[in-house]
C-alpha cells in the first residue's frame, strides 16, 4: 500500500480525536502516521495525553511533542488507534508482526474504544495467513515450543514455528525482554478456542489474536476509505 493511502487512513482516524481525550498510540507504519497527524494537532493546540504501545511510538510520540503518560497514571483510555496485519470482518484481529503485541493488547483492553487502521488487503475471509505471534519467555523456549505445538495438534492444527531473529541472527528481544514465535498455520478456524488455550500454556506471555477488542476498523484502498464498526 502506498504511504498515501496509509497517511489517508491515519488522519480520518485523527479526526475522531477530540480535546482532552486519552490516546493509546499504536505500533507499526501506519500507526506512525497516526501519531504525526495527532503531532501536528497537538502543536495547533489539541490537548491530548498518549500512551505509547513501544519504545518506538514512545520516541515518535516525544518528538512530535505529545504529552504521554503511563498506563499506570492513566489506566483508563478513550481511544487507542493501531494498525494490524490481518484483520476479518467481525474485527478479529492478528496483530504482533512489529513485535509490539504485548503492549498493545494491554493498552487496547485498557481503552474504551480501538480503532484499526489497515491497508484494505489486510481485510480477510478467514484469519491465519499471516503468521501469529506468540510472544513467549526466553526461559524454557524448547519446553513451551513443544507444548505449543502439542496444543496445535490437539486442535488439528499443523503449522511450523519459527523463532523470529534480528536482523543479526540473534533471536528477536522485544520491548519486554521476550521472544517471539511466529506461527505458520494457513488458516485459524477456531480463533477464540486457540487465543484461550494459548493464553494457558505456561512460558506463553500474550499472543497475537485480539479478539473482542476492535471497535471499528479505517481501511484505506485504492477507490478510497473503507469503514467498519462504529
Ligand atoms: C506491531 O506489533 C503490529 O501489531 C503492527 O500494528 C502491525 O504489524 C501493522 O503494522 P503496519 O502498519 O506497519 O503494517
Amino acid at each position: 500500500m502506498s504511504d498515501n493511502l496509509k497517511r489517508a487512513a491515519a488522519e480520518r482516524a485523527a479526526e475522531l480525536v477530540t480535546d482532552g481525550m486519552r490516546l493509546g498510540l499504536g505500533t507499526g507504519s501506519t500507526a506512525a502516521h497516526f501519531v504525526a497527524a495527532i503531532g501536528e494537532r497537538v502543536r495547533g493546540g489539541l490537548k491530548v495525553v498518549g500512551v505509547p504501545t513501544s519504545e518506538a511510538t514512545r520516541d515518535q510520540a516525544l518528538r512530535e511533542g505529545i504529552p504521554l503518560a503511563t498506563l499506570d497514571e492513566v489506566p483508563e483510555l478513550d481511544l487507542t488507534v493501531d494498525g494490524a496485519d490481518e484483520l476479518d470482518d467481525d474485527l478479529r484481529l492478528v496483530k504482533g508482526g512489529g513485535g509490539a503485541l504485548l503492549r498493545e493488547k494491554i493498552v487496547a483492553s485498557a481503552s474504551a474504544r480501538m480503532v484499526v487502521i489497515a491497508d484494505g488487503s489486510k481485510r480477510v475471509a478467514k484469519l491465519g495467513k499471516f503468521p501469529l505471534p506468540i510472544e513467549v519467555v526466553p526461559f524454557g523456549l524448547t519446553a513451551t515450543e513443544r507444548a505449543i505445538g502439542k496444543l496445535l495438534e490437539s486442535l488439528s492444527m499443523t503449522g511450523e514455528l519459527r523463532l523470529r531473529r534480528a536482523a543479526d541472527g540473534a533471536p528477536y528481544v522485544t520491548d519486554g525482554g521476550h521472544f517471539i514465535l511466529d506461527a505458520h498455520l494457513g488458516r485459524i478456524d477456531k480463533p477464540s478456542v486457540l487465543a484461550s488455550t494459548l493464553n494457558n500454556i505456561p512460558g506463553v506471555v500474550e499472543h497475537g489474536l485480539f479478539l473482542g477488542l476492535a471497535t471499528a476498523a479505517i481501511l484505506a484502498t485504492g477507490e478510497g476509505l473503507v469503514e467498519l464498526g462504529q
